[in-house]
Parts: structure tokens; sequence; C-alpha cells
């Protein structure tokens, strides 16, 4: 099968490329910033990770995947599986997008698989996620809101999101917005919670999340 290239960073603003991806992980270094050739726009760079965001409040996402270890390597792999409906022998050579990655368990399994990953999130997840895959030279992160990420339309071979778009209050904005990045005849799997069954149990009523898997496979955009 042919190698997909990794897809560029673009201009979140104005949409030009900003930088070879292959030239970018060669060259990054904390205190950098990249400046959009196009409208000069300024993108700081820390710990070699493009920062999209102002990310005071998202704290609280970030704190909780830099204060845990997230990754149970066999238990990972195969909840990836489940609930993207991807084979791992499928994505070698694959370009992916894994948004709204966190700690980077999943592109960690999708990078040791094969594919080359682009993981993005707009907390400070994406600290913890490139440390957990440091040794994966074909997965690179950004931080940066899905619904504006830097990339090319229809730029991915398969995108995946886990346990995320729910937590946007506009699910559905984030769902297309990640949607447009898909190559035609790609993938995108997303997996959601969905929230407000009321169950009994022990005598107490809670509040259940009620998992519901979303996948949507090979869809023409
Ligand atoms: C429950 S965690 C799941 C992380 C990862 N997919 C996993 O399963 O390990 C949800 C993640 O989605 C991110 N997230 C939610 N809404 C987002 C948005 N609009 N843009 C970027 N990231 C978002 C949060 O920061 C958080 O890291
Ligand atoms: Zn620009």
């Amino acid at each position: 099968m042919n190698e997909s290239p990794v897809p560029a960073l673009i201009c979140p603003s104005c949409r030009g490329t900003l930088i070879d991806a292959g030239h970018w992980s060669a060259t990054s270094n904390a205190g950098e910033v990249i400046t959009c050739p196009g409208c000069r726009l300024e993108i700081p760079v820390r710990s070699g990770i493009p920062r999209f965001v102002q990310s005071q409040h998202l704290e609280s996402f970030g704190r909780q995947w830099n204060r845990f270890e997230v990754a149970h390597d066999d238990e990972d792999r195969a909840t990836f599986q489940a609930k993207t409906g991807v084979p791992l022998a499928e994505l070698k050579g694959l370009s992916g997008l894994d948004a709204g990655c966190g700690g980077g368990r999943y592109s960690r399994v999708a990078g040791e698989a094969g594919a080359k990953v682009w993981g993005a999130d707009h907390s400070h997840a994406v600290d913890k996620a490139a440390a957990l895959c440091g040794v994966l030279s074909e997965v690179r992160f950004v931080q940066a809101d899905l619904k504006r990420l830097p990339f090319p339309e229809r730029s991915f071979d398969f995108v995946f999101s886990i346990g995320v778009m729910h937590h946007d209050v506009d699910t559905r904005a984030v769902f297309d917005a990640v949607a447009k990045l898909v190559r035609p005849g790609g993938r995108y799997s997303v997996w959601l919670y969905r929230r407000g069954t009321l169950v009994r149990m022990g005598g107490l009523v809670g509040r259940s999340a009620n998992r519901q898997p979303y996948t949507q496979q090979n869809r023409e955009f």
C-alpha cells in the first residue's frame, strides 16, 4: 500500500501552509514561535508543541491527565479497536488524527500500529501525551480546539475521537469541523457517551452515563 503523507500544519486564520510537518518536528524548540507567512499570526511553541489556544480556562482536564498515568497497553489496544471499530493491522502507513487525544493513550496505540498520527487537544494534556509517545517519531501533537484545527480539509486517512465531543457545548459543531479533515473514502470513528438515563440501584436514584458508540466509516465527504 502507498504511504500517506503527514498532513502539514496550516494557519487557522488564513488557512495558508505554515510549515512542513517533517521539517517542523526536526526544528522545534522551546520558546520558538511559528509565524504565518500569509497573515503574520504568531503561534507559540512550548516543549515542541505548537499552541493554538490560550488555555488558562482548560487547566482542569490538563491537570487530570498530567497527574495520572493513563496508559495500560493491552487494555488500550483492545479499547481502541472496540471503540473505533478499526483493526490495528489496518493502520500501518495511514495518516491519522486523534481528535481530543487527552493523555495520548490512543495516539500511542495508533502510532505503535504504524500510523502517522497527529494528536490534538485544547488542554495541557498534550504535554502528557507527548511524553507518553516520545519514542514514536511519527506521532506529533498540537494544542488546539477541535473546531479550529490547523490542518487542511480532506487530509487524513483516518480520524478517531474517543470520549471527547460530548464535552463541548456544541457537539455537532465539533463533529462537523473534524469530519471535514477526513479524506474522501477515509474513515471517521467517533465514540461518545449519552447521559441522562435514570437508574435505581440499591435504593439510590442516580444519573448514569449510557455509553453509545457512534462509528461512521468510509463516508464520502
Ligand atoms: C475524557 S477525555 C478523553 C481523552 C482521550 N480521547 C482518551 O480517551 O484517553 C476528553 C478530552 O477531550 C478534550 N476536549 C474536549 N473538547 C475539546 C475541544 N473542543 N477541542 C479540543 N479538545 C477537547 C479534553 O481536553 C480532554 O482531554
Ligand atoms: Zn495566516
